[in-house]
């Protein structure tokens, strides 16, 4: 087999690429030769986004409500992984809008779509415990999309990647504030088992809650 033929072969020719790219050009960056289902890879990605959301109000909530002697370093990380994760929201969204879907953002329908689930937690240490479990589990959803994603579409695949490099950070900033050593002993402890929050102690016996973020300022 000729050079020429096997690139005639594994390549589509000039004027195949350029006649394909004029049909349907309202389609944007989604071309015919897309190899995946698109409204499937939408479907995908917007329970992502929906992930990414609940975790943007789970940890921004955590942030208000974050108090206890070691709390001023973790309300800080809780805010920054809430930032981060609304980055993430963004970047699924604009991958949404390229592929010709619509990034659900309706409130009603965010927490079901959500993978991981939308958890307060009553004390400083339930907090991280659960934000931990969320970010385990959008770690293992996200290895799952980048093999769906694959060679197929790497645009949405590298994407990807680089959300997961931040969720693994994330699970391990939250782990080493959630565990630490004690000093001449092989077993992690919990740091913050006994920290309480907020909510609980600023209800009086009215049951009116008073306001936290007015009072912390
Ligand atoms: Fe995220
Ligand atoms: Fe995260």
């Amino acid at each position: 087999m000729s050079d020429k033929t096997s690139k005639k072969q594994f390549l589509s020719s000039v004027s195949e690429l350029r006649t394909r790219a004029r049909k349907k050009i309202e389609a944007g960056a989604l071309t015919e030769a897309y190899p995946l289902n698109p409204e499937e890879a939408c479907g995908i990605l917007n329970e992502a986004l929906a992930t990414e959301l609940v975790c943007v109000l789970r940890y921004r909530f955590h942030y208000f409500m974050a108090s206890g002697i070691h709390s001023g370093a973790v309300a800080k990380e809780f805010l920054v992984h809430s930032n981060e994760e609304q980055g993430h929201a963004d970047l699924l969204a604009e991958r949404i809008k390229q592929l010709g879907g619509k990034p659900e953002m309706n409130p009603d329908i965010l927490t079901q779509m959500s993978h991981s689930e939308y958890k307060e937690g009553d004390t400083l240490a339930e907090m991280l415990k659960e934000d931990l479990v969320a970010e385990r589990i959008a770690i293992d959803s996200y290895r799952e999309l980048i093999e769906y994603f694959g060679h197929k579409d790497p645009t949405t695949r590298r994407l990807l990647e680089s959300i997961l490099a931040v969720e693994e950070e994330h699970a391990d900033e939250l782990a080493d504030f959630l565990f630490a050593q004690e000093e001449g002993s092989d077993t992690p402890r919990k740091l913050y088992a006994k920290d309480e929050v907020v909510a609980k102690a600023a209800v009086p016996k009215s049951g009116k809650m008073k306001n936290v973020v007015a009072d912390k300022m």
